[in-house]
């Protein structure tokens, strides 16, 4: 067996005797609002050092562990604290829990991120329900050999951000009477924030909010035929738009903003899936 698949199996396999029930809807948690995991009753909580093969978390506002559990009705799993490239992970490494997630029996993902604000029509403090993505400057995490068992060769990516699951959100933000943008994520490598001329750039190519994650986890997701609904909360406005430094601090503080109108959404697209 791959040794790749081999890791994804071992690691799922520990996740699996320490539940109950299995989960079937995984959620990814970006920066500040990992808050989400805390609204799970009776959590079982697994950190990454205790999972077989299971990248560690470095940066700062990721807890790094797997909250599982009850959430609306849905058997979830949470990724509190993601894997990001400019870490220095590999794209492997980075979409793992995705994998694991598929070998648990996920079928629904739902990804979140802070980003950026590349449309000026944007406010920090919004929430932007991802369209679909441009992928800049890195490598794809299904560059090399490809594994059958986690997808295809050449996998469709017309429809990775799924339309009924968009539909779903815009109505149960429209029912809380919520404003909710939607539109295009890309996806730069970071660590530094992009700068001035690299916004215009994206602007100019379609791009309505940037940020540096999310897109490998979706592709990952989109080869192993999972529905997927991308959410991003608009921590700042992306460079040179606002004539004021970018700092993680404000993408953290826009966080806490964003939390509960965050968590109600959240709560609401799992309560009727
Ligand atoms: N650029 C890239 N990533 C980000 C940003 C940004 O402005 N804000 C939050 N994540």
């Amino acid at each position: 067996m791959d040794k790749r698949l081999k890791s994804v199996h071992a690691a799922a396999d520990h996740i699996a005797s320490r539940l109950n029930r299995l989960p079937t809807v995984g959620l990814i948690l970006g920066s500040g609002l990992g808050v989400l995991a805390d609204e799970i009753e009776e959590p079982i909580t697994l950190p990454y050092e205790t999972i077989p093969s299971f990248p560690l978390s470095t940066v700062e506002g990721h807890a790094g562990e797997l909250v599982c559990g009850d959430l609306e009705g849905c058997d979830v799993v949470i990724l509190r604290g993601r894997f990001h490239y400019y870490e220095g992970y590999s794209m492997d490494e980075v979409v793992f829990p995705v994998r694991v997630m598929k070998a648990l029996g996920v079928e629904t993902m739902v990804v979140t991120n802070a980003a950026g604000g590349v449309n000026t029509a944007f406010s920090p403090g919004d929430l932007m329900l991802i369209s679909d993505h441009i992928k800049f400057f890195t490598d794809s995490p299904l560059r090399g050999p490809n594994i059958v068992d986690f997808g295809p060769r050449f996998n469709d990516m017309s429809d990775a951000y799924t339309k009924q699951l968009r539909e779903l959100a815009r109505g149960v933000a429209s029912d809380l009477g919520m404003e909710l943008r939607e539109g295009v994520y890309a996806h730069m490598p970071g660590p530094s924030f992009e700068t001035p001329a690299e916004i215009r750039m994206l602007r100019t190519l379609g791009a309505d909010a940037v940020g540096m994650s999310t897109v490998p986890e979706v592709i990952a997701a989109a080869h192993a035929g999972m529905r997927v609904l991308g959410i991003s909360a608009i921590s700042n406005m992306a460079a040179g738009i606002l004539d004021q430094p970018l700092s993680h601090d404000e993408v953290m503080e826009t966080g806490k903003q964003v939390r509960d109108r965050f968590v109600s959404l959240v709560r609401g697209v799992l309560a009727r899936l």
